[in-house]
């Protein structure tokens, strides 16, 4: 199997003493579209924090593109692991949106006519090249976390990290969010999102690791969502779908609803009974 990623008996704490990861093993493929999910405090962003080595693994493990990561490999590790932050505005800093798509590739050392093909494509991805002249400031939030993502894209990462990325976003600034995301998957890149919606998890991703408490509580394809006792467990919901159809378990065969399409084809089957 090929994995973008491999976790073993990953622990870390903090400088106060909290262990927020505890003993964490997991292995997410390569190419695979990836849900972190786990109630607040649960240690998400802890783990997104050392797949870009923001975090130094204290204890345990981590394998990246098949390469463990020790103490030299910051830079290799950040070219090839990109991490949109939960909040634009620790992320974006330089006083136009154009600068700020550039100030990763000037670090790689691009520059000139590669450095603003590099820029003006990621601008081009997440469209947002008609602001490249703006201010950061003046931007929207979606449009700040656009730009934030364009900064990933512009450092050609094969494995982007997203931290909470539709919190404060709406509803079409998501979905052009995710449009984005799926497009970058075809393409061959592996997506990694944290987040405690279970909705959109079921709706999104092919992976879904449970965290809770520091450790992994379960991980594997996302209809172990449909689990009432795991996601009580794990102080998550079931999603909305399956929260309707679990009072009639005659109607989930062969398995659970989860997302509005399985739901719909369900109602068309017993509308055409009728
Ligand atoms: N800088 C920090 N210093 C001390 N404790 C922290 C720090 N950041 C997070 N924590 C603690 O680590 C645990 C995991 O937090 P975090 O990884 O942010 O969880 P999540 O992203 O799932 O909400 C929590 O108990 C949190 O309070
Ligand atoms: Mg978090």
């Amino acid at each position: 199997m090929d994995f973008a990623i491999e976790v073993k008996e990953l622990s870390f704490h903090y400088k106060d003493g909290t262990r927020a990861l505890q003993n964490i093993s997991l292995s997410l493929e390569r190419g695979a579209k990836v849900a972190i999910l786990g109630p607040n405090g649960s240690g998400k962003s802890t783990l997104l924090l050392h797949l870009n080595g923001i975090h130094e693994v204290q204890q345990g493990e981590l394998t990246v593109l098949a390469k463990r990561v020790g103490k030299n490999h910051e830079k290799w590790l950040r070219s090839q692991v990109g991490l949109v932050f939960q909040d634009p505005d620790d992320q974006i800093f330089s006083n136009t949106v154009w600068e700020d798509v550039a100030f990763g590739p000037i670090n790689q050392g691009l520059r000139g006519e590669d450095l603003n093909n590099r820029v003006n494509q990621a601008l081009r991805q997440v469209k947002m090249e008609p602001y490249s002249h703006k201010a950061p400031y003046h931007l929207s939030y979606g449009q700040k976390k656009r730009v934030a993502v364009a900064g990933v894209l512009a450092m050609q990462p094969e494995i982007i990290v997203l931290d909470e990325p539709v919190a404060f976003l709406d509803p079409a600034a998501k979905h052009s969010l995710f449009q984005i995301l799926d497009e970058l998957n075809t393409q061959g890149k592996t997506i990694i999102a944290a987040t405690h919606d279970v909705d959109l998890a079921v709706r999104w991703a092919n992976q879904v690791i449970i965290l809770h408490n520091g450790q992994v509580l379960a991980q594997g394809e996302p209809g172990l969502l449909t689990n009432r006792q795991l996601v009580e467990q794990a102080d998550l919901e079931l999603p909305t779908v399956s929260q309707i159809f679990e009072p009639f378990p005659g109607l989930c065969q062969p398995a659970m609803p989860t997302t509005l399409a399985e739901a719909q084809q369900i109602i068309r089957k017993l509308c055409s009974c009728q």
